[in-house]
């Protein structure tokens, strides 16, 4: 990226991945805050993340468990419905909702979302799934398509939200193989186009990001990995005469000195679901892939979140380079949100205020 473009960026902006679903973050049966996933929680962290001064609240959207002691994230609040009561019980937030586009007509998805955004003054925004688990669209009989045929209807279903949010576009025709829109038109449509992102990892996930999201959110195996991935969607974006922000999804594991913080973190590992992240790499992969010890245990302390481990000072360096890297936000998870976010608040934010990356 081009030093001119770093520093005319914005600051990075601070989210909540929330834990809306059971056994959030950790695929583990280590020190599980059993109750995290309730919308009482959930409302709670909300209201204290946008005190806190963060920016965004973003989802996961699971339809089933992955089996084995924790069912991991077999519990969950479905995201529209959740961000609807969350937006009217905070002011200022920004909150997502994801869909499983395979499963959602596109007028239903736009007619929530113009609800949404009319509901909360332009604060809703979504992420869109392509779908990648047969087990969790087979319990619903719905067949997965092939990879790139994936992203070619999330990209028709875009266009199709685009054109319902937009009365310039009305009335909206499109035909491709996924979707006939004939004479389309809806009403209400937000003030101004919420904000879509996509948090696929591959190439085809890639490359409709650039040419149609707003936010790519990147998972990484390190924050040093994360610069060339920022790289790749920011040139994919420019060809399009785009710009795509980009986010990633750090799991954040402090203490007093970095043993401690390790010794928490192998605590975890230690109690690794291994059922359930052997169901959840066999899903991703279509069973394609087999998986060495190391990358299991990575998956089973975070659930894919980028590991930020050591002491706060370690945390605030680590963030500060994935800044420097091009990220535009980080989505944070935490081993115990509700404890953890206070913590964050005290021993990181500050420091991240004083370097000038984040707003105070
Ligand atoms: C930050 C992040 C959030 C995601 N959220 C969801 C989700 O809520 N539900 C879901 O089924 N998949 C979710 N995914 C999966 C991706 O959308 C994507 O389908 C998956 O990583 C496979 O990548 P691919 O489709 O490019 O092969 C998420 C991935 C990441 C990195």
């Amino acid at each position: 990226m081009a030093e001119a473009h770093r520093t005319a960026r914005r600051m990075l902006s601070l989210g909540l991945f929330m834990p809306n679903c059971s056994n959030m973050p950790s695929i583990s049966t280590h020190e599980v805050v059993s109750d995290q996933w309730t919308y009482a929680e959930n409302e709670l962290l909300a209201q204290r993340a946008e005190a806190l001064g963060f920016d965004y609240l973003f989802p996961v959207s699971r339809w089933r468990g992955f089996g084995g002691e924790t069912n991991f994230l077999g519990t969950s609040l479905e995201t529209t419905t959740w961000a609807a009561a969350l937006l009217r019980t905070t002011e200022r937030i920004n909150i997502f909702s994801t869909v499983h586009v395979p499963l959602f007509h596109p007028f239903v998805v736009a007619k929530m979302g113009a609800t949404l955004a009319h509901m909360s003054s332009d604060r809703w925004g979504l992420n869109v799934v392509s779908g990648w688990s047969a087990r969790e669209f087979g319990m619903m009989g719905v067949e997965l398509a092939e990879h790139s045929r994936r992203y070619e209807r999330t990209a028709a279903f875009i266009e199709i939200l685009r054109g319902l949010w937009d009365s310039t576009q009305q009335p909206l025709n499109h035909h491709s193989d996924w979707y006939r829109v004939i004479d389309g038109e809806a009403s209400p449509i937000p003030q101004r186009q919420p904000q879509i992102a996509n948090a696929g990892t591959s190439a085809d996930a890639q490359s409709m990001t650039a040419r149609l999201c707003d936010w790519a959110f990147i998972s990484t195996p390190s924050i040093a990995a994360v610069g060339s991935i920022v790289e790749s969607i920011a040139s994919q974006a420019a060809v399009h005469h785009r710009r795509v922000r980009t986010a990633i999804f750090p799991f954040l594991l402090w203490a007093d000195s970095r043993s401690e913080a390790e010794d928490r973190l192998a605590a975890i590992i230690a109690s690794k679901d291994s059922v359930a992240v052997d169901n959840w790499l066999h899903d991703l992969t279509a069973g394609s892939g087999s998986f060495d010890d190391f990358t299991k245990d990575m998956l089973a302390a975070s659930g894919g979140g980028v590991h930020v481990v050591g002491t706060a000072a370690d945390v605030v360096e680590q963030l500060i380079e994935a800044h420097r890297l091009g990220v535009d936000a980080v989505m944070l998870t935490f081993p115990q949100y509700r404890d953890d976010l206070e913590r964050f608040a005290r021993d990181i934010q500050p420091a991240l205020v004083d370097a000038n990356i984040v707003a105070p």
